[in-house]
């Protein structure tokens, strides 16, 4: 049966409007859970996090939040996840370092399909692991929204979101904001306190900077990624772009070209910045990047990224280019 957002539900686009929302959502969650446990993977992304939040203003330290941190992820943010969650918020938080467990598994694996795969299986494992240690876990919480249901029952894809869990995931679901458009999950996360930081982030893939270390990841490119997009995030953030660029990041592939560093030749890995505008996803346009911005970014990532000694700017839309390399 379609799952259908409730008429009686308005657009939520003021804090009045969010704040009421989440008083309902306290109550109604009160009401499923009572004083029961429930669980849930905290990715440190917009949905997942709103949920957290919400569960945590309903019900405290039963909702118990795991957090992966699957090596993929940007420079500090599983940091500003424990400290937002575990510091401010006061949540019971699992942070499970399985950064090697990844990373030895991707070893060598070339095809794209193959990497989001092995990440997307290997992390319903160490989730599923951490739960079966828990005692009296009754409910699972998912920060399903009203796009993946839609997507869902259309046929466009099935969204990791709604169905197939394994069986010893087979838990109760609690999904509170699984009527809401993105834009209003980011008026309720603001509402209910949380940083924009977290709230106004850009989307970042599930397989993380996996797909952006095209080919078999390395450790050191890896690395290389993980710093060139911490310097790209920083110099948008000065410039004033953050929140009005829709996507940009940094890409190394498995590539190296002659340079010079410190008189010597230094043969070396190149970082491609993409920076992309959309409001669909189906076609993107290329930010017209300011060229002395660009050379600061490109200065900074060369000589502040061990491993880069050359950055291009990736001038192609979608299509013909997809967002991602991989
Ligand atoms: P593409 O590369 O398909 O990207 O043009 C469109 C948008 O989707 C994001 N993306 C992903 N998100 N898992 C995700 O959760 C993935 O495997 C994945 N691949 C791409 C991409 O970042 C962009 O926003």
């Amino acid at each position: 049966m379609a799952d259908v957002r409730p008429a009686s539900l308005k657009r939520i686009n003021t804090k009045a409007l969010a704040d009421a929302f989440i008083d309902d959502q306290i109550k109604a969650i009160k009401e499923q859970v009572g004083d029961r446990k429930v669980l849930l993977a905290l990715s440190g992304g917009v949905d997942s996090s709103v949920v957290a939040a919400l569960l945590i203003k309903a019900i405290g330290s039963n909702l118990v939040c795991v957090h992966v941190n699957h090596g993929l992820l940007r420079k500090g943010e599983p940091e500003m996840v424990c400290k937002v969650f575990r510091d401010e918020l006061g949540a019971n938080l699992i942070y499970v370092d399985a950064v090697d467990r990844f990373l030895d598994l991707l070893a060598g694996v070339t095809d794209p399909e193959q990497k989001r795969h092995i990440i997307g299986e290997e992390f319903i494992k160490v989730f599923a692991e951490e739960a079966a240690k828990l005692d009296g876990i009754a409910y699972l919480a998912q920060g399903t929204i009203y796009p993946d249901i839609l997507e869902s029952e259309q046929g466009i894809k099935a969204h990791h979101n709604v169905g197939g869990l394994p069986p010893e995931l087979d838990f109760e679901l609690v999904e509170p904001v699984k009527y809401l458009y993105k834009d209003e999950v980011r008026v309720v996360g603001s509402a209910l306190g949380l940083p924009d930081k977290m709230v106004y982030r850009q989307p970042f893939p599930g397989p993380g900077l996996g797909v952006r270390c095209p080919g078999a990841i390395t450790r050191d490119r890896l690395e290389a990624v993980r710093e060139s997009d911490a310097i790209l995030r920083e110099e948008f953030e000065k410039a004033g772009l953050a929140g009005k660029v829709w996507q940009y990041f940094t890409v190394v592939p498995d590539f190296k070209s002659t340079g010079i560093k410190d008189g010597k030749r230094a043969f070396e890995w190149l970082c491609i910045v993409r920076a992309i505008n959309t409001t669909d996803v189906v076609k993107c346009t290329v930010e017209p990047i300011d060229y002395d911005l660009m050379c600061k970014i490109t200065e900074r990532i060369t000589h502040e990224v061990p491993g880069i000694n050359r950055v291009l700017y990736d001038y192609t839309p979608k299509p013909t280019a997809t967002v991602e390399y991989e």
